[in-house]
């Protein structure tokens, strides 16, 4: 069984509801799809968590600016050194044998197999992979790849758009998804740190998946950002 979660954007305190629940479950193996950094202010908390729980993570933009000339990013993050050199050398993308996990869709040119073989280093095989992950836009969706269809298409082409889906984001439940045996899915995991507005609420969300049964379940709970509205002086 895998816990696959997104974005989580440099917040602990949903960072540790998730950990809390995958221990209760004990379930060791952590994934996320990027965006460590930005939002929320904890990165450094959020950083030694995920080294130390070896959590699996793939690169995402935020974390993706902490290289190159983006300076000021790292100097306003206060990020030190150690941490620099763990964003920067995050990959673009993770291989659990039939699952690929990436940030955004597989960019422009990582739509040919070619350029998802680089991103897997060598490991991607079209045949293999059933199951692609990613995050990036925050929102949940299972969409399935119709078969005959060898690499992930364009996003414009409505070809994979079959959404079997309703997020309902309440709090407290769990949305199971048996998925169908020869077919092949296209999986956007919710954010794992995000704010509802229509019902003041924070959320984190969060799937649990596993291959054997083909069961994916999508968990939503409330929790509590006290330290980030104080934070911000909201609370004060
Ligand atoms: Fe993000």
């Amino acid at each position: 069984m895998h816990l696959l979660f997104s974005d989580i954007h440099a917040n602990y305190e949903a960072l540790a509801i998730i950990l809390a629940a995958a221990g209760r479950e004990g379930i060791t193996s952590l994934i996320h799809a990027g965006d460590i950094l930005d939002y929320s202010f904890q990165h450094h908390e959020v950083i030694r968590e995920f080294v130390s729980r070896n959590i699996a993570s793939v690169q995402g933009n935020h974390d993706q600016m902490v290289s190159g000339l983006e300076q000021y990013f790292r100097d306003d993050k206060e990020l030190d050194e150690e941490e620099v050199r763990y964003l920067t050398g995050l990959p673009q993308a993770l291989v659990f044998d039939n699952i690929a996990v990436t940030h955004d869709l597989p960019p422009d040119a990582g739509r040919t197999p070619e350029t998802i073989q680089q991103m897997t280093a060598g490991k991607y095989s079209a045949d293999a992979i059933r199951f692609y992950f990613c995050g990036h836009l925050h929102n949940f969706e299972i969409v399935e790849i119709p078969s005959g269809i060898p690499v992930l298409p364009e996003a414009e082409e409505p070809l994979i758009k079959k959404p079997i889906m309703p997020l309902s984001k309440q709090p407290g439940t769990l949305e199971c998804f048996r998925l169908q045996p020869d077919q092949r899915y296209l999986i956007r995991l919710p954010a794992a740190y995000q704010y509802d507005p229509p019902h003041k609420q924070w959320l984190t969300q969060y799937v649990t998946f596993s291959e054997k049964v083909l069961m994916l379940q999508l968990h939503t709970q409330k929790f509590d950002n006290t330290a980030m509205l104080e934070h911000l002086g909201v609370m004060s």
